[in-house]
């Protein structure tokens, strides 16, 4: 498959089409969110508009998935709904939600919002893991110095490691600055990104390029 460890740039929607079923290992995944993000300095979030279009990819993606495999997806806990009802058309089973917990606030309005959440998706029947991870996992912030809702490596990796095997690969379909398929290449997978934006995956082509050599030198 020539999409082995490359960003794809497009429309994951069309892209994901292009890509043989059953040959993804594990899905780690922080779409938009929905909710019309706008960061202090003016940066948005593409599709994060309220058009859920974009959900209609799950369909795919859990057709590229391998049997009795993992997915990872982040969402907007007041889209919920809205995710779950995606998720559910595609075929997936949630098997858990994971919540990170922040040490600062997001914002404040009914209460102070200090957390991050994902559910733990499954087609089929996977194994359960011989050590299953926390469901509640400390929050790093990234600093969003690349992407206006980057994910620190650090939160992916543990995700990675529970959830596949080295030399797996890991399918982020909305890439951004490239932070899952970071925490693939320092866990010894391999993977593939896709990302609307070109000025992310130039970003994180360029970020990728770095950590496969700092790997390459540490394996050799
Ligand atoms: C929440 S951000 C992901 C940030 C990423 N986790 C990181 O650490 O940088 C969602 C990303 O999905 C991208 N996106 C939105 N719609 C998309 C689509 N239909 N296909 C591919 N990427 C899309 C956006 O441009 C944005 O970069």
């Amino acid at each position: 498959m020539t999409s082995i460890n490359q960003i794809l740039q497009g429309d994951c929607a069309e892209v994901l089409k292009s890509l043989p079923g059953e040959a993804v290992d594990l899905v780690v995944t922080d779409p938009p969110y929905l909710v019309n993000y706008r960061e202090r300095t003016g940066r948005l979030v593409r599709n994060d508009n309220g058009n859920a279009e974009f959900l209609g990819a799950f369909s795919d993606l859990y057709r590229v998935l391998k049997p009795n495999s993992f997915c990872v997806c982040f969402y907007g806990w007041n889209r919920v709904d809205q995710f779950f009802s995606a998720w559910r058309q595609a075929g997936f089973r949630p098997v858990g939600h994971i919540v990170w917990q922040k040490d600062y606030s997001s914002r404040s309005a009914f209460l102070q919002y200090r957390h991050e959440q994902a559910y733990l998706l499954v087609k089929g029947n996977p194994g359960r893991p011989a050590k299953p991870l926390a469901d509640v996992q400390p929050w790093e912030y990234s600093g969003n110095r690349a992407h206006p809702t980057e994910k620190a490596v650090s939160i992916l990796r543990p995700l990675i490691q529970a959830f596949s095997k080295p030399g797996d690969i890991v399918l982020d379909p909305f890439s951004g600055s490239g932070s899952t398929a970071v925490a693939a290449v320092l866990s010894g997978r391999r993977y593939i990104g896709i990302e609307l934006e070109a000025q992310y995956c130039r970003h994180a082509r360029t970020r990728l390029a770095g950590v496969e050599r700092y790997a390459a030198r540490k394996a050799a």
